[in-house]
């Protein structure tokens, strides 16, 4: 078989065919070597197959050209499409090389002015953005703007014929009711960044970010922008000029000439101003936002009236209204931060309150019975919480027992409001004043003063000043049949017993019996110009009462008191001199046993941080122990036996109770036998309810708070009415009634919450010596009813109360 034959053969099947069997092809035969003789021109290989198979070879290669022309005209779209590619990058590359170079510029000037990081970055910012024309090349704004502008260049074609932005940001405002509402609505300043884009945006006709916008104060600060910036102001202070007259003309017919004003301008200013005061309208309406159309007239009157002074002022008179515009400012800012405070306790009901003054009316001319009366009347007018205001002086009132815990638990209410300032004049900075660390210390060192084991020397005391005050009544009753007037003769007794106890000095001798006596009235005095300072709005202004008669009396009286205090002080050091020199050092068995250490006595030896108290420490100490101990508690006995004398049986069931558990005789009394008397316990605790010696207490908020879910500011005052809230019906049923059987049994701790019943206040600054007031009640009670029956003059007496710091009858 021919060797060819199969490359022969295969010359008809198509290559690929070929080329499986290209095992076969590789193994081909060398070609037998050439007869000689042989033409040498050698003859085309594939000639030989081209003539054998050449129909489909030239079929197979046209279709070869026709592909690989596709393929070239192809190759030729995709590089012109390269080419645009190649020309937009590389217009793309020059336009960033231009943004470099514009960057490189900037940073060169930066680094030549020596900015540092941070100021660099705020540069380049700001220099970027004010580059409108820049922008404006670059297709990225739009020639549309709006700002720095004419009024008519942004007027909108249709309805309404006003500033698309105006109409636009007030849309966007008026559609979202937690914009409307938000707390300082056009007095808080957006953020200047978030202003700016939307300034560009709104140049560039663009609105979509304004619309989108999550806060009202760049909404607000947009339009403020607008209209600060136009070039001809909404109203001209030159058509101002020509419209309005004068001041003193203005005085008269001010609504019709404003009217002439705005009448005079043209239809766009008309169309501008009426819907920018509608809308300013309905944002002064919403309280919440706590913008008024005060503050909102005052912020937009510089826009609406956008020259400066240098427009409108020869340049002589410009510092003068200068300085005009800053008292006017600082005056205008005052007022509107009070008013702002004012209308954070708008809501609160009270009685009807003066402009500026407030309810300063409601007590003017008012004496002590008159201002309690009104009190009471106001707490049932107004209910659990209503507000008092003294030129714009704050003080909201309670008497529910969730107020007072909230306030007497709260560190926020630690200090003693303002009127207490008042009383410090007079007993200084001590323990019932003071606040702070000052406070705290005082109160460590004093605390021990009241231990009970003290308490108990204290007793034999009250008995012997008890037994000694009935056999003066009794000697009193033996002169004469009349009445006898029983609160200044209990002032007396429990000024005797403080100062013999708390302060050792005794006040047996007759010089110490006058002294007393006069100190009695002295204090007397004193409490009755404070209260009226405090509630007399002209004299509680320091200055203004510096001006009166009274202050000089008052100087007077405190300086008396003080006398009588200082003698009080260095008696007690005499005395302690002498018994250490006797007998040496004291000691802290001394201190509980025999020897009665007066509270006087823990004073002067106090060390704090190592320092003895200054004598004015201790005077101011002195000063308010003997005034909160002696008042407080003959009140509180006064009202006992007023209540015992209307309640006869009452009475004979106490006097029972004594006579079963000390006899009827007069005896030495102790704590334990004190601690029997549950009866005169409940009787004591009913008068102290509906009599309460210290009705009312308040305190200032030292930093912004809460109480019962509402917003207190720092500095305003919270007073708590315990008065009110002992006779409320919600608290004690049946309030009026005297009804000591009420507090019997431990009362339901799930229904009485004790701060319903506070005599003595509580928390931490409660009454440091309610127990000492409570046993020297009982004492007192004791010996009076083993000696007296007690009766009223007219069985139907009801007390007329006055309320002088402490609850008084009136005489
Ligand atoms: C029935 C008699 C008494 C009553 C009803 C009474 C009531 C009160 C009340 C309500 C307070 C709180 C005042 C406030 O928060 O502004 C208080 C504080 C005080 N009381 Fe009494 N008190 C009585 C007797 C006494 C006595 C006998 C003494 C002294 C021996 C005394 C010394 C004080 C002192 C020093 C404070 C200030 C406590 C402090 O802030 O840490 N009280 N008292």
């Amino acid at each position: 078989m021919d060797s060819y034959l199969g490359l022969a053969q295969s010359k008809v099947k198509p290559r690929s065919v070929v080329d499986a069997f290209s095992n076969r092809t590789a193994t081909i035969k060398k070609r037998p070597p050439r007869p000689t003789g042989y033409p040498t021109t050698s003859r085309p290989i594939s000639t030989s197959s081209i003539v054998i198979d050449g129909a489909a070879q030239f079929r197979y290669l046209q279709e070869e050209h026709r592909s690989l022309l596709e393929r070239y005209k192809k190759l030729e779209d995709s590089y012109s499409a390269l080419q645009n590619e190649y020309a937009k990058v590389k217009s793309d590359n020059e336009r960033l090389q231009g943004a470099y170079e514009e960057l490189q510029e900037s940073y060169n000037t930066a680094t030549a002015k020596n900015f540092n990081a941070g100021k660099l970055l705020v540069y380049l910012k700001l220099k970027r953005r004010t580059d409108k024309e820049t922008l404006e090349k670059r297709n990225i704004i739009k020639n549309e703007a709006c700002f720095n502008t004419y009024l008519q260049d942004v007027v909108l074609l249709d309805h309404p014929r006003i500033p698309r932005v105006v109409h636009e940001c007030i849309a966007v405002l008026e559609a979202n009711d937690k914009f409307m509402r938000s707390p300082g609505l056009y007095r808080v300043s957006g953020d200047h960044n978030a202003i700016q884009n939307l300034r560009y945006d709104i140049n560039a006709n663009n609105y979509k970010r304004l619309r989108k916008q999550k806060s009202p104060h760049e909404v607000c600060g947009i339009l403020k922008l607008f209209l600060r910036e136009l070039k001809d102001p909404l109203i001209s202070l030159e058509t101002c000029a020509k419209h309005l007259p004068d001041v003193i003309q203005m005085k008269t017919n001010t609504r019709l000439k404003i009217k002439q004003l705005i009448s005079s301008l043209d239809e766009v200013r008309q169309n501008t101003l009426k819907v920018l005061i509608k809308h300013l309208r309905s944002v002064a309406v919403i309280e919440e936002n706590e913008v008024d159309s005060f503050s909102l007239g005052l912020l937009f009157s510089s826009l609406i009236f956008n020259e400066t002074l240098a427009d409108v002022c020869p340049v002589k008179f410009q510092k003068m209204l200068y300085w005009v515009a800053v008292v006017l400012g600082v005056i205008v800012a005052a007022l509107a931060a009070l008013d702002w405070k004012y209308k954070s306790y708008q809501h609160l009901p009270g009685p009807r309150r003066w402009p500026f003054i407030g309810n300063v009316v409601s007590f003017l001319g008012a004496g002590p019975v008159e201002i309690f009366d009104q009190l009471i009347a106001f707490a049932s007018t107004y209910g659990k919480v209503y507000k008092l205001d003294f030129f714009y002086d704050y003080t909201i009132i309670y008497s529910s027992p969730e107020a007072a815990e909230g306030i007497l638990t709260s560190p926020a209410f630690t200090a003693k409001s303002q009127d207490y300032d008042k009383v410090s004049e007079w007993i200084g900075n001590g323990l019932l004043i003071s606040r702070g660390q000052k406070w705290f210390t005082h109160r460590k060192v004093i605390t021990p003063g009241f231990h009970f084991k003290i308490l108990e020397n204290f007793v034999p005391i009250f008995n012997r000043q008890a037994e000694a005050f009935c056999t003066k009544l009794e000697a009193l009753t033996e002169r004469s049949t009349e009445a006898v007037n029983i609160f200044p003769a209990l002032k007396l007794l429990t000024l005797g017993i403080i100062c013999e106890t708390a302060m050792g000095v005794g006040m047996d001798g007759e010089k110490q019996s006058t002294q007393q006596a006069y100190y009695t009235q002295i204090v007397e005095e004193l409490s009755s110009i404070l209260y009226w300072r405090m509630f007399n709005v002209f004299v509680n202004i320091d200055a203004l009462f510096r001006l009166t008669r009274t202050s000089r009396r008052f100087d007077e009286l405190v300086q008396k008191s003080w006398n009588f205090t200082l003698g009080m002080i260095d008696r007690r050091r005499k005395i302690i001199n002498e018994q250490e020199t006797l007998s040496g050092e004291w000691n802290e068995e001394e201190t509980f046993g025999k020897r009665k250490r007066a509270l006087l006595d823990t004073l002067l030896e106090a060390r704090i941080d190592g320092n003895p108290l200054t004598d004015e420490e201790i005077r101011e100490e002195v000063d308010t122990f003997t005034f909160a101990g002696h008042d407080t508690t003959a009140s509180a006995m006064t009202f006992i036996l007023y209540n015992v004398a209307k309640h006869p049986p009452i009475q004979e069931r106490v006097y029972q109770e004594i006579v079963n558990e000390i006899g009827a005789d007069f005896c030495d009394l102790s704590l334990s036998t004190l601690n029997n008397l549950h009866y005169m316990e409940l009787v004591i605790k009913e008068s102290l309810r509906l009599f309460p010696p210290v009705p009312v207490i308040a305190r200032i908020a030292t930093e912004d708070t809460e109480l019962l879910g509402e917003r207190l500011t720092r500095g305003t005052s919270v007073a708590i009415d315990i008065y009110t809230m002992h006779h409320s019906d919600d608290y004690f049923p049946d309030a009026e009634r005297f009804n000591p059987d009420r507090f019997k049994g431990a009362r339901d701790a799930q229904t009485f919450n004790p701060y319903t019943y506070i005599p003595f206040s509580a928390g931490s600054r409660n009454c440091i010596g309610q127990k000492f007031a409570q046993y020297e009640l009982k004492s007192t009670l004791v010996k009076l009813l083993q000696r007296f029956q007690i009766r009223l003059v007219d069985a139907n007496y009801v007390p007329t109360l006055k309320a002088e710091i402490v609850l008084k009858p009136a005489a």
